[in-house]
């Protein structure tokens, strides 16, 4: 094959490659969510998700951006505003942005005059998009693109920022999603009120500001590797516990 023909098929895989939790980090939301829905809840997704698993459709919206047909919807998995800042005072991006996209599929799913189709679509966005607002690197700053130009080595190989929180950090157990949501101890009837409290306004702050500390923590070109993931293995778990509690939250309330 010609030089340039392989460079512009790879050119999709190349540019899209750092932009989500991977499929794991998003399978653990799915599967934490699962076990946190109401009966009431439960029925109506089985019935729009035709018996798919949360786990199962959480990877969706990922699956389709490579497909043109959706580029819009390529800045609805993040937002970026200056550290040290809150979203309600930020310059929003008229591309919309994770706080927008939660908000019109809840909108979408809500109004039973949508048709079927359109209604499972916004679902299937919604329960991938309250999975990427735990990810800290996607309530990020938009100067290095969310970590993404933040080059640093992961155990010898060359990586950044955002995909040491989006996959390296994750794969770093080779554990299956199932185990990993095995792994994450039950937490408390009081904590879990207490995590799902509040509002998608106040979730992203939350991970914005997680996200600042991340920055503050990592050197250009640093080698991160055993340390690294050992000094981050329960804010890790913890995101993607909260991710679950509070996608069984939203859902919960959205079919009551
Ligand atoms: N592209 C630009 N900023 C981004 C972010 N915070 N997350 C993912 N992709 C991005
Ligand atoms: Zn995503
Ligand atoms: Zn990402």
């Amino acid at each position: 094959m010609k030089k340039i023909t392989l460079l512009l098929l790879l050119l999709p895989v190349i540019v899209l490659a750092n932009t989500t939790w991977g499929k794991t980090g998003h399978r653990v939301t799915g599967e934490i969510a699962e076990a946190h829905l109401t009966g009431k809840a439960k029925r109506a997704l089985n019935d729009l998700l035709d018996g798919h698993s949360l786990a199962f459709v959480s990877t969706f919206a990922d699956d389709i951006k490579a497909d043109r047909a959706f580029s819009k919807y390529s800045a609805w998995h993040y937002v970026n505003y200056p550290l040290g800042t809150n979203y309600r005072d930020a310059e929003k991006s008229e591309y919309g942005d994770i706080v927008m996209a939660i908000e019109e599929c809840t909108a979408k799913i809500r109004d039973k005059k949508n048709n079927r189709e359109d209604r499972v679509f916004y679902l299937k966005m919604l329960i991938h998009l309250i999975g990427d607002l735990h990810q800290p690197m996607h309530a990020s700053r938009a100067e290095d693109k969310g970590g993404n130009d933040i080059q640093v080595q992961w155990f010898g190989e060359g990586s950044n920022l955002h995909r040491v929180w989006d996959k390296n950090l994750i794969e770093s157990y080779g554990m299956t999603y199932t185990e990993l949501a095995n792994e994450l101890v039950e937490v408390s009837r009081t904590e879990r009120k207490q995590i799902q409290a509040g509002t998608i306004y106040d979730w992203v702050d939350e991970s914005h500001q997680i996200c600042a500390k991340l920055y503050d923590s990592v050197e250009i070109g640093e080698k991160l590797g055993y340390r690294y993931s050992y000094d981050y293995n329960e804010l890790l778990f913890e995101q993607l516990q909260k991710g679950g509690l509070r996608l069984a939250k939203v859902l919960n309330d959205l079919f009551a």
